[in-house]
């Protein structure tokens, strides 16, 4: 599974550093590019020749070439990779990264790539352990990007504990796990509703709502990452997709992605429901601006059709149809009786009394609730983080319904 990938390897300056030649061998042997980043401090634990003779590629650690003055661009070599490992990211790094600062080659490369990454830190037993170091390596997961914990055991300072970076051979696995599960969608076609809906009350107001379309947009970002043809209805945001196979429709209001959601159903697999759709619309849209008057103003309101309800009273027997809840009360409650109502197969909820959870936040807080009563909790992750839970949950149940 790692044969022809692009990986990246960012070495800092950490005794561990002695494993990456090794672990580029391996790499290389199952199939592997590899480019790599020393940080100045790495180079005091392995040396630019041993990489680069290995890797078959120069070995990179500064913005420009001192010699001929070649610019060594982050964003190229971000772009160039499928992965990105930080082998061994010591806590100093870790700080930056996590901090956004770019300060070197490494640094700046990260904050340029695209493709996951993976850290395997690597330090004392009591550095690793301070809170500190703790807090870094959680602002990374919640960026999205994977730890690879490091094991316990002997390390150079003589202390027994957690800190020492995992072996080449363990690390060959992880990656190649996370290569092989990737396409564990292939050609299914998932339909994803994303962001809000605008109901329009005249030509230059609307009723809408905070949704800004991450959720929606970081499921069709995994799902065509895992070899699924995304159909993505969404509403207005200022977000792009920078993944292949997926088809945006771009709606406005509820009724616009009612007809948008039900014309792809009957074509999908799996269809996905995490829009914020309005229920109520305004009965009469003004043709004009509707002017200041004296006293107040009252807007008679309608209902909107349910998109999700109508899906689950169109679904075949071979569908899966996924909806999400945002309680603010009684969540389990509501969330099973909207997964029965609307004969749903999954649902994901979200609860406004989570911080860091909802519309406007990178992060998300989901609890899975399934119809065989199977429940899931997560903790506070990164929207793409969330995904892929959604996405594991669904590779699993989906399979064993077909
Ligand atoms: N939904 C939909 N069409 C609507 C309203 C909601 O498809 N007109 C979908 C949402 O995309 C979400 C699910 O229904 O997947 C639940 O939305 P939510 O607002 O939590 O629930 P409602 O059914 O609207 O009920 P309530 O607002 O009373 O909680």
């Amino acid at each position: 599974m790692l044969k022809g990938k692009k990986i990246l390897i960012g070495v800092t300056g950490s005794i561990a550093a002695y494993k990456i030649p090794i672990l580029i061998r391996l790499l290389i042997k199952e199939g592997a590019e590899v480019k790599v980043i020393l940080t100045d401090a790495a180079k005091d634990f392995v040396t630019p020749l041993t990489l680069s003779t290995l890797s078959g590629n120069p070995v990179q650690s500064e913005f420009f070439e001192k010699t001929d003055g070649t610019w060594n661009s982050h964003v190229d070599l971000g772009n160039w990779a499928d992965l990105y490992l930080l082998a061994p990211v010591s806590a100093n790094t870790m700080g930056k990264l996590a901090n956004g600062m770019a300060d070197n080659l490494l640094s700046a490369t990260y904050l340029a790539a695209k493709c996951p990454v993976f850290f395997a830190p690597a330090m004392d037993v009591d550095m690793y352990n301070h809170p500190s170091t703790s807090k870094n390596i959680n602002q990374l997961k919640t960026f999205g990007n994977i730890l690879v914990e490091p094991e316990e055991g002997e390390l150079a300072s003589g202390l027994y504990g957690a800190g020492r970076m995992q072996e080449p051979e363990k690390i060959i696995k992880i990656l190649d796990s996370f290569f092989q599960k990737k396409k564990d969608f292939d050609k299914v076609k998932v339909l994803i509703s994303a962001g809000p809906t605008y109901e329009a009350i005249d030509p230059v107001r609307f009723i809408g709502n905070f949704s800004t379309g991450q959720m929606g947009y970081a499921l069709a970002n995994e799902f065509s990452k895992r070899g699924a043809i995304v159909e993505l209805v969404s509403g207005p945001v200022n977000l792009k997709i920078d993944s292949e196979n997926v088809n945006i429709t771009n709606v406005t209001s509820a009724a616009e992605m009612y007809n948008a959601c039900l014309s792809a159903f009957s074509q999908v697999n799996i269809a996905i429901m995490s829009a914020a759709v309005a229920d109520y619309t305004p009965e009469r849209q003004q043709k004009q601006k509707i002017k200041k008057q004296a006293g107040s103003l009252t807007i008679k309101l309608q209902k909107t059709k349910d998109i999700l309800k109508e899906l689950g009273n169109n679904k075949r027997k071979d569908q899966y149809l996924v909806g999400f809840a945002l309680e603010t009360e009684n969540e389990f409650e509501n969330a099973k009786a909207k997964l029965k109502n609307k004969k749903l197969d999954l649902i994901v909820l979200n609860s406004l009394q989570d911080k860091g959870a909802g519309f406007g936040y990178s992060t998300n807080k989901i609890t899975l609730l399934d119809n065989k009563g199977d429940i899931d909790q997560f903790e506070l992750k990164s929207k793409s983080e969330v995904a892929k839970d959604i996405a594991d949950k669904i590779s699993s149940t989906y399979k064993m319904k077909n």
